[in-house]
């Protein structure tokens, strides 16, 4: 399996605090990858590093063997790696068809040219159609015609999906996808993200709720304190020791 994602030897320090500490990932293709570990150990800062909101202090991030550390973030949305953030930020004001028709690359949105071009309403047609497919992917169909605003949680975390699917992504890293929605909705999202893989697409996924989200999982890294703890399939990782003390464990000192 071809590795879509490779960040080597990452670190990212601010003033004086390590908060990601020389940590290897590799994200292999159509494989739900799933980044976990107790708050403030450093998901959020590698997944940044990796999508070029912040700049490692050392280390590479390659995407399809290509180097993309220090690329800005359009540049590697550009080349099919897109991210999600734990608070989605769709266009509030627009309709949920138009967030996803936004989000393509092209829209067809030359005002001055269009008229002149034959094939302009031809394009429009197409891109309304494959902006209906994806919303049926995502399970947005229904709500295509309403303001983004009018979504619930559940339904914005798959409206950013349904956003990285319009802009041609090939690996979408989602950050906490079911934070903050009840546990049947979050069995939903994961259901719809599965399927999506099963299509195809990679997907990198910071999750907390690990109980729920683990079942979907391919393979696991296990962070704490900015180092990686444990690696491997699921089964292997929510057994070691190492995790079950640092992080199931607090879960249950905290109930
Ligand atoms: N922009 C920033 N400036 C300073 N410290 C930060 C910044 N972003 C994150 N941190 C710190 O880095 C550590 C890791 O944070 P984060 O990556 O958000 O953790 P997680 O996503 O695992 O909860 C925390 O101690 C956090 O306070
Ligand atoms: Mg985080």
């Amino acid at each position: 399996m071809k590795n879509m994602l490779v960040a080597e030897n990452v670190t990212k320090t601010f003033d004086g605090l390590v908060a990601v500490n020389r940590v290897n990932i590799v994200v292999k293709e159509n494989t739900f990858t799933m980044l976990i570990g107790p708050n403030g150990c450093g998901k959020t800062t590698l997944i940044n590093c990796c999508t070029g909101i912040l700049k490692p202090t050392s280390g590479r991030v390659l995407f399809e063997d290509i180097d993309i550390t220090g690329w800005k973030p359009h540049e590697i949305y550009r080349v099919g790696f897109v991210r999600s953030f734990q608070i989605p930020l769709p266009f509030i004001g627009l309709t949920v068809i138009d967030n996803v028709l936004g989000a393509m690359r092209n829209p067809g949105e030359a005002p001055f040219k269009a008229p002149l071009l034959k094939k302009w309403a031809h394009v429009e047609e197409e891109n309304m159609s494959r902006a209906m497919d994806i919303l049926a992917r995502v399970g947005l169909e229904k709500h295509w015609d309403l303001p983004s605003s009018a979504l619930g949680a559940a339904q914005l975390k798959m409206l950013e999906v349904a956003k990285g699917l319009s802009s041609g992504a090939k690996l979408i890293a989602l950050d906490e996808p079911i934070g903050g929605v009840d546990p049947a909705s979050a069995h939903e999202i994961l259901s719809h993200v599965s399927r999506l893989k099963e299509e195809g697409l990679t997907f990198l996924v910071v999750e907390h709720r690990i109980d729920i989200a683990a079942p979907f999982a391919d393979y696991i890294y296990a962070m704490e304190l900015g180092t990686l703890i444990s690696e491997g399939p699921p089964d292997k990782v929510l057994n070691d020791p190492k995790v079950i003390e640092v992080y199931l464990g607090k879960e249950v000192e905290a109930c």
